[in-house]
């Protein structure tokens, strides 16, 4: 350990980092070995950089931003059967695989655990896994087949999450046979001097690094290949917190396959320009989104000739992928967002520190900003009500209440 200790030391010294050390002593030995691992594995570098770059304007005026086109699924008359009956072909041969970002958890919600799991308030008190659970099987079931699903979780809530499916008898899937829970990366957390932070448990304050990181998971933890053996070729990827989430839809898939892209993306008309949605753009000529805390007013208040808005598809995290594209993605590193939060730590005097304000960067990659890796992608329209009810917050916009309702009258409850 002494020799492991000098590496460490001479590390932190160069970057400046010296404090990660201040609580050594008084760390029990398995937590000290810990924390001298987790130093080894910083990219010290990387989090400099991020750090330097909170202190620059997030400029899209460098890049060539122009409106990307799309498909309303609505208005495909014939091409509708067409399209469906490829995609139904595909589901039947057991090609399609679905799976969940459950990362996060529901602090904005108030939720004490993972976001999965919160109740959003119906009669049957069924949690988000559960609704989303019953949406796989449902549609599996017209198709004879089963629906792999795998599920996204973060070192903070993967070992609630297992529990939980573990008490809910796994919704009838079958944990590694048809059921799969791996995990996403993290990085750590800096205050606004670019200095590490330390937790409370005295070790490195890590935060999850975003959905971004989710082709990396899927390829390091073997999920890629276990898919391939499993003859699987495409990918539906969801976020946790969409009650009415359609990941099985043989029209997307169809358009996938007859348009020979290897990404094809569901989106609904952004409610108004300011909606705090993601909207589908093509950047430099590829496609991308652009997030709604970069998004300019102008940009986002744009509109076309018709008075319709210029950047009005709406990324609602419906998006499906060949395996293929999957693996290209986790190869090439993404760009990091910073978002300021609040994080409690420990100071340079060994005590803790709650903060009342934000007082820490999070680096976050984004899932969308992989799109970029292929030339062209398929864009497909559907209603809002038959496909969106996020549950962010824990009253007014995208609420518990707003997603009950809408899920109760989708389904005439
Ligand atoms: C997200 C999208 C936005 C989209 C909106 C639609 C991002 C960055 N933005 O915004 O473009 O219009 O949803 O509802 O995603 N997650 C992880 N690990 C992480 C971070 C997130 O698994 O490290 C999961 C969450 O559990 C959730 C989903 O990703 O399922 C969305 O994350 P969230 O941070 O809630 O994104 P939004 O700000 O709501």
């Amino acid at each position: 350990m002494s020799k492991d200790l000098e590496e460490v030391k001479a590390i932190l010294k160069k970057y400046k980092q010296e404090h990660l050390l201040n609580g050594f002593e008084k760390l029990d030995e398995r937590k000290q070995k810990r924390l001298l691992e987790q130093i080894k594995n910083i990219d010290f570098d990387l989090i400099s950089k991020l750090y330097e770059d909170t202190k620059k304007e997030i400029k899209n005026e460098q890049d060539k931003i122009t409106p990307m086109d799309y498909l309303d699924k609505y208005k495909l008359k014939d091409k509708y059967k067409y399209y469906e009956a490829i995609g139904k072909k595909a589901i039947k041969e057991g090609k399609l695989a679905v799976v969940t970002m459950a990362g996060g958890q529901g602090t904005r919600l108030g939720h004490n655990g993972p976001k999965g799991t919160f109740d959003i308030g119906l009669e049957s008190h069924k949690s988000l896994f559960e609704l989303l659970s019953e949406g796989i099987k449902e549609e599996a079931k017209k198709y004879g087949v089963t629906i792999p699903w795998f599920i996204m979780t973060s070192r903070e809530n993967n070992e609630e999450t297992i529990k939980f499916f573990e008490k809910n008898k796994c919704f009838g899937y079958q944990k590694d046979k048809n059921l799969f829970f791996f995990k996403q990366g993290e990085l750590p957390m800096v205050d606004t001097e670019g200095k590490i932070l330390i937790g409370e448990d005295g070790l490195i304050k890590e935060a999850a690094d975003g959905h971004g990181g989710i082709y990396e998971s899927l390829v390091k933890r073997g999920m890629t290949e276990k898919m391939k053996q499993m003859g699987i070729e495409w990918v539906f990827i969801g976020g946790v917190d969409n009650c009415l989430v359609k990941m099985v839809d043989p029209v997307l898939m169809g358009i996938a396959i007859d348009k020979k892209v290897t990404v094809a993306c569901k989106s609904v008309v952004k409610a108004n320009p300011h909606e705090r949605v993601g909207v589908f753009c093509k950047r430099n000529g590829k496609p991308n989104v652009i997030e709604y805390t970069e998004i300019t007013n102008e940009m986002a208040e744009a509109v076309d000739e018709n008075g319709e808005l210029l950047y009005g598809e709406s990324h609602i995290l419906c998006n499906l992928f060949s395996v293929d594209a999957i693996e290209r993605m986790g190869a090439k590193p993404l760009p990091y967002h910073s978002a300021f939060k609040k994080a409690k730590y420990i100071d340079k005097e060994g005590n803790l520190v709650v903060p009342d304000s934000p007082n820490a960067y999070k680096f976050e990659a984004f899932l969308f900003d992989a799109f970029s890796v292929v030339d062209e992608m398929a864009i497909l329209r559907v209603k809002r009500e038959e496909e969106f009810a996020p549950v962010k917050n824990a009253e007014g916009v995208d609420s518990p209440e707003t997603a009950r309702k809408l899920y109760k009258n989708f389904y005439n409850l």
